[in-house]
């Protein structure tokens, strides 16, 4: 398209920054790194904005996701940022009742058990999210060269709310609903599916130059029990993307024996949590796809020259693979102190910097 810069032009625009070209297994002046919930409460400004707004309602306010999205931005001198909203938002547009409850996360008042249930959440429209459009297009106008990921729940994760009704470690009830009634798990994983594209979309259209599908809870699943019940879903969530021409990352936790199967569901990049090394990851992903992670977000808790050689280790094992994205292997820790946050991209950029070599 005619907005596609030129590699000479000195204003290249997003489409051509690290992050992208990273993602798509280009070369780069510097290992791209942005951190999974840089916006939030690690930062004193993100506690002040939001001190008397309610979360979801904060997630409604184009002004205030503008504001909450730049923070980490100007602050860190990050290489993307992260749309500020919640995996929740979209399924709250289809008509689900539910809350985010601060130090406990989304919870929703009539956990799913029905088929009627499930036809009653119903698909979304741009107009149902349009503040999420209007952010995006304030962001984009702000953010300049620097790229803006857009983001949604993967289906295994949003029903695991769903059904649970909240947060869950053993996500109990959603195994038991999916092997007990597979009919039912799939007719709610394809609802998810078709709201989750339907969101990315939007965002997509409003300007992203990325999108993440998050699994966070996929690791919870054996390969084949993920391969049965949720790629199908994720897949139709990532191949309705794949004409839109940015990068799809996928993540989730726990994820190590699931890596090459995520990567399967149609990603361009795939997220690696701390417990498997990026050359691991990598050999087990193999060639086709770019990483992205993996330190561990309580190593930002330790003395500094620990951070300092696990930020060494995660880069050269990165070398392995055919782009890296620095970035924790999950979201940062309300506790972490950002001073390390703008450390360390500052220290992967120096230790990554050298000839484009294009
Ligand atoms: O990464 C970013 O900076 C962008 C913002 C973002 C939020 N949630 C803001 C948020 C993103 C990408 C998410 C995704 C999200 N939400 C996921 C997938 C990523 C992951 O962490 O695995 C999940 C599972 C959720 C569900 C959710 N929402 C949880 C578990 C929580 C935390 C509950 C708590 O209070 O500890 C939330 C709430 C939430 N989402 C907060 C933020 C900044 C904290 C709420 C607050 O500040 O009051």
């Amino acid at each position: 398209t005619g907005t596609v810069a030129r590699d000479d032009d000195p204003r290249r625009g997003p489409a051509d920054s690290p992050f992208v070209r990273a993602c798509r297994r280009r070369p780069v002046p510097h290992t791209p790194v942005w951190f999974m919930r840089q916006a939030g409460r690690s930062l004193p400004e993100y506690r002040q904005i939001r001190a008397n707004v309610a979360m979801l309602e904060s997630c409604r306010r184009p002004d205030l996701v503008t504001e909450i999205t730049l923070q980490p931005v100007r602050r860190h001198g990050v290489d993307a940022a992260i749309l500020f909203s919640d995996i929740v938002v979209p399924v709250a547009a289809a008509g689900v009742d539910l809350d985010i409850v601060p130090g406990t996360g989304p919870v929703v008042a009539e956990p799913v058990r029905t088929l009627d249930q499930v036809e009653k959440i119903r698909p979304i429209t741009r107009d149902d999210v349009s503040y999420v459009d209007e952010a995006v297009r304030l962001l984009v106008a702000e953010l300049g060269d620097t790229p803006l990921i857009g983001f949604a729940g993967a289906p295994f994760t949003l029903a695991s709310y769903l059904v649970e009704g909240g947060p869950s470690r053993t996500h109990a009830k959603t195994k038991a609903l999916m092997y007990g009634q597979p009919e039912l798990w799939h007719a709610l994983a394809g609802r998810l599916a078709e709201i989750t594209l339907a969101f990315l979309r939007v965002q997509i259209d409003a300007g992203v130059s990325a999108v993440q599908l998050f699994d966070s809870w996929a690791g919870a699943l054996s390969e084949a029990d993920y391969r049965r019940f949720v790629l199908p879903h994720s897949a139709a969530v990532l191949a309705g993307l794949a004409d839109a021409g940015v990068p799809r990352i996928h993540f989730g936790v726990g994820t190590g024996e699931l890596l090459s199967t995520m990567g399967e569901a149609g990603a361009d990049v795939v997220g690696v949590d701390w417990r498997t090394p990026l050359d691991v990851a990598t050999g087990r992903i193999g060639p086709d796809r770019a990483v992205q992670g993996n330190l561990d977000p309580c190593v930002l808790l330790a003395p500094w020259p620990v951070v300092e050689a696990e930020v060494r280790r995660i880069l050269e094992q990165g070398r392995a693979a055919p782009g890296h994205v620095f970035n924790l292997g999950h979201g940062v820790l309300p506790e972490t102190d950002p001073d390390v946050l703008t450390r360390v991209v500052a220290l992967v950029h120096e230790l990554s910097a050298g000839p484009a070599d294009q």
